[in-house]
């Protein structure tokens, strides 16, 4: 374990300042370590990773905690699938990277998605018809609490749509150490999702790469980079309905529809903050992204407060159309 660094910077994709005391560890012997450290000092810890999706005050009272483990070691085989343990502290987008060059099939459809490997199963990250959850055995780790180590299987962890246990009841109180994925050589490419198969050009791709290489084309010309206009990807849930509700709301069957498997429908919540004219709105220095409705940028020197300020508005403008109220979808932390 490193040890305590004073009032440092964190970094967050969203480029707001935020200055806490930090300490990395490289796994779960020295997370347990951590634990105690915390414990005698009298003060909370809180896991971050590389800030991909949390909107930061400016000081954290807390411990911001990193894991600095980025190995991928095979733990797991038969005859179809391999089980590879990866380190909290791996790049998402190297590990997807790495996955479909040795010829795994499987994550190419979540490409690009900015943070850590252990920040993908809080949100359990979703794109272009796919989420991590499907392809997650187990997470390794320690709870902030006890102290002790621990493992969730996949059910334990309750997926679903940009959720999971870590963002529920085991929010504040999990630091995730590490990530079982089980993969596939043989697994079905899925380019089911419109804008994939419109960039596909309607031919049924022929490998892995090339699901990848079209991911990453659509992202960098639909999301703005964060390394040039920071973002925290999506700041909105995409909002799910009945089918009554659609009728009976003035130009609900114009919006954009996505059925789901228990026969609701999930909207876009950007072609609904579009609709209500809000691109490119401003507070301070947080902004609508004119390239995508659902994306909050910072234009420079944008604090917590702008930010959560232009959120207000949005929620507010789009209850005011539509009578839905919007959730937000990164992590909003207080000064505690
Ligand atoms: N649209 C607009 N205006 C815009 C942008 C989009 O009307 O400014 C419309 C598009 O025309 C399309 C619909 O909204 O009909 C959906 O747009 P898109 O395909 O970009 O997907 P999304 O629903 O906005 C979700 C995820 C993204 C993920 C994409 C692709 C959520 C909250 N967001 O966005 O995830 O990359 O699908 O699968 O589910 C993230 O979570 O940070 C993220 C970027």
């Amino acid at each position: 374990m490193t040890s305590l660094q004073y009032n440092r910077q964190l970094p967050n994709t969203l480029a707001l300042p935020c200055a806490a005391d930090t300490l990395c560890v490289s796994g779960i012997e020295q997370a347990r370590d951590a634990v105690r450290l915390a414990r005698a000092l009298g003060r909370s810890l809180l896991p971050l990773g590389e800030g991909s999706n949390v909107v930061l005050p400016g000081a954290l009272q807390g411990i911001a905690l990193y894991v600095t483990d980025k190995s991928v070691h095979e733990v797991g085989r038969d005859n179809e699938f391999v089980t590879l343990r990866v380190g909290a502290g791996h790049a998402w987008h190297a590990f997807v990277c790495t996955t479909v060059a040795e010829g795994y099939v499987g994550l190419e459809n979540l490409a690009l998605i900015p943070g850590t490997v252990g920040a993908a199963p809080i949100q359990n990250i979703g794109a272009y018809g796919r989420e991590v959850a499907a392809f997650i055995d187990a997470v390794h780790g320690v709870d902030l609490h006890s102290g002790d180590s621990r493992s969730l299987n996949a059910a334990q962890c309750e997926f679903s749509y940009r959720h999971s246990v870590f963002k529920g009841a085991l929010r504040d109180r999990f630091l995730i150490c590490a990530v079982d994925f089980r993969l596939s050589k043989h697994a079905a490419l899925d380019t089911h999702y419109p804008a994939l198969a419109t960039q596909l050009d309607g031919q049924a791709p022929l490998s892995a790469q090339q699901v990848l290489d079209a991911v990453v084309a659509l992202r960098r010309q639909r999301l703005p980079d964060p390394e040039l206009e920071p973002n925290v990807g999506s700041f909105f849930k995409n909002p799910v309905v009945d089918a009554t509700w659609l009728r009976n709301v003035d130009g609900g069957t114009r919006m954009p529809q996505y059925p789901q498997p228990d026969g609701r429908i999930k909207l876009s919540a950007a072609w609904l903050i579009d609709h209500c004219g809000l691109k490119g709105l401003r507070e301070g220095g947080a902004c609508i992204a004119s390239r995508h409705a659902l994306v909050i940028t910072n234009r420079g020197g944008a604090t917590q407060r702008d930010v959560l300020t232009l959120a207000e508005r949005v929620v507010h403008a789009v209850q005011q159309r539509y009578g839905l109220t919007l959730e937000m979808e990164p992590r909003v932390y207080g000064d505690a």
